[in-house]
């Protein structure tokens, strides 16, 4: 779902809750559904800048951050950006920092939810990455304090860089790479999940066939990459039945061969 953020009447509805409307107005133009802004027992909102005091590292490139640049666009509300995700902070602030004062969505991803309703249906789907089971964040992927919270599409070296982190191998250096994860791994892969094995965008040769066209020549003919495929198509994928199981790169064939 692409999301159409755009001014609506919550805040004159809220009147005195200024800070509170803009979580929700960020709410509401993302699920059009109105979510509470995360809580903290007896908590107010202080304002970004009095995280600054003791966070520098973390606020210090706030400024370029996608969240940010979405709050300073509600120029008439007081600045909420680092509570958004936080919660309020009066209790954490006068504790300098005490346990169970702020919330840390590193540990949960109940805060994005809020906002990303959509994601969580995508984290439930059969194969997707255990954020739902605490094992990784959103966070993992996502740079929450800094530039664009996704790496855009168009810079694939970037996009690919957050999932070699955790999955070396499939960077290679490979002999013979496979010029496909130059588009970025997100050609083949859902990160956020898919109905598909191994989050797979596709589940057969429509997977491959996105950049490698097949012709079909004779009604028992079907050229992909000018050689005959007619009689492997049936087989299985073109991944499995001994043909490119080395998807990511190979060290021994050209043609992605192990
Ligand atoms: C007076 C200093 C101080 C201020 C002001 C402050 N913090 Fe903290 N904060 C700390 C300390 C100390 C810790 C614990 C650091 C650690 O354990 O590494 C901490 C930890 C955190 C954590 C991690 C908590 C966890 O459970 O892992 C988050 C998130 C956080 N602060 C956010 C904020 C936000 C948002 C603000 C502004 C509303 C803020 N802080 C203001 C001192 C402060
Ligand atoms: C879009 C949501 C979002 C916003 C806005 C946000 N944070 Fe965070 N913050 C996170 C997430 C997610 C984590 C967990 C860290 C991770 O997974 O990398 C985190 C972690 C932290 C931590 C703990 C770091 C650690 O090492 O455990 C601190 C401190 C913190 N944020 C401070 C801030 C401050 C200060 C601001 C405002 C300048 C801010 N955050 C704005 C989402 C956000
Ligand atoms: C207060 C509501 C709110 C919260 C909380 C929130 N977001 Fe967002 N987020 C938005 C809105 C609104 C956008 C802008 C969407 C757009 O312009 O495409 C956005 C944009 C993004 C984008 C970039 C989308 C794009 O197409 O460029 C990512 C990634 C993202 N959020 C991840 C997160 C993560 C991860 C968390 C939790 C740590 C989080 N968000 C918490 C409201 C929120
Ligand atoms: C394993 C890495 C990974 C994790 C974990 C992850 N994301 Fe993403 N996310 C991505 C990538 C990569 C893209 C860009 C997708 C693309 O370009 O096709 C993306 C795109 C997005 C976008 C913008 C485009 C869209 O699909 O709406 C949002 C918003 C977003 N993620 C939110 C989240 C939230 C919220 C969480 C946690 C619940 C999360 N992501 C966890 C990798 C991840
Ligand atoms: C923080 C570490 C981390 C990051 C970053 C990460 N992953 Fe993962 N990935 C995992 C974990 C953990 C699993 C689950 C492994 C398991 O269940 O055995 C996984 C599983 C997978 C699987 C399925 C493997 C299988 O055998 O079913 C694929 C495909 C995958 N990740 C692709 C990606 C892509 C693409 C990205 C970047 C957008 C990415 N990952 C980023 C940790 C990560
Ligand atoms: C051309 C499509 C394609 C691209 C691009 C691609 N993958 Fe894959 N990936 C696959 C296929 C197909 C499988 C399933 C292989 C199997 O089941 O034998 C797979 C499997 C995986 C697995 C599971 C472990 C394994 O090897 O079976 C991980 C992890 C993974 N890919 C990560 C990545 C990462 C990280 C990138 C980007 C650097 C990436 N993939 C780019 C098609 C692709
Ligand atoms: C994002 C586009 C893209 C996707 C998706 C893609 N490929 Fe490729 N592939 C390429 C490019 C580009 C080349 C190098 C130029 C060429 O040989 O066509 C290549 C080369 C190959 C080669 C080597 C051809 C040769 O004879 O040297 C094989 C084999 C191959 N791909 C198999 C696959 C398989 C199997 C899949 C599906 C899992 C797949 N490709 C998905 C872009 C892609």
């Amino acid at each position: 779902m692409r999301y159409r953020p755009r001014w609506t009447g919550t805040a004159a509805l809220l009147g005195g809750s200024a800070i509170w409307a803009l979580v929700l107005v960020s709410c509401m133009t993302t699920s059009r559904t109105m979510v509470a802004p995360p809580m903290i027992a007896g908590a107010t909102y202080v304002g970004s800048q009095k995280c600054a005091q003791c966070h520098e590292d973390t606020t210090k490139h706030f400024d370029d951050a996608t969240h940010a640049k979405l709050a300073a666009a509600e120029s008439k509300l007081p600045e909420t950006g680092c509570e958004s995700c936080h919660g309020p902070g009066s209790l954490h602030v006068k504790a300098g920092g005490g346990a169970g004062t702020i919330v840390n969505p590193g540990n949960s991803p109940e805060t994005c939810f809020r906002c990303h309703l959509d994601k969580r249906g995508e984290f439930t789907l059969p194969s997707t990455h255990p954020v739902l089971a605490g094992k990784m964040g959103c966070g993992d992927c996502h740079d929450p304090h800094s530039g664009n919270a996704v790496a855009s599409v168009t810079d694939a070296e970037a996009l690919n860089a957050a999932c070699l982190k955790c999955h070396t191998s499939q960077g290679g250096p490979y002999v013979f790479e496979h010029e496909a994860s130059r588009e970025g791994c997100v050609v083949c892969h859902s990160p956020h999940g898919s109905v598909n094995a191994k989050m797979l965008k596709a589940r057969n040769q429509n997977l491959c066939l996105q950049c490698h066209f097949q012709e079909q020549t004779s009604p028992t003919s079907i050229l992909i990459g000018g050689r005959e495929h007619a009689t492997f198509l049936p087989r299985g994928t073109c991944w499995s039945a001994g043909c490119h199981e080395a998807v990511h790169g190979s060290h021994v064939s050209s043609s992605l061969r192990f």
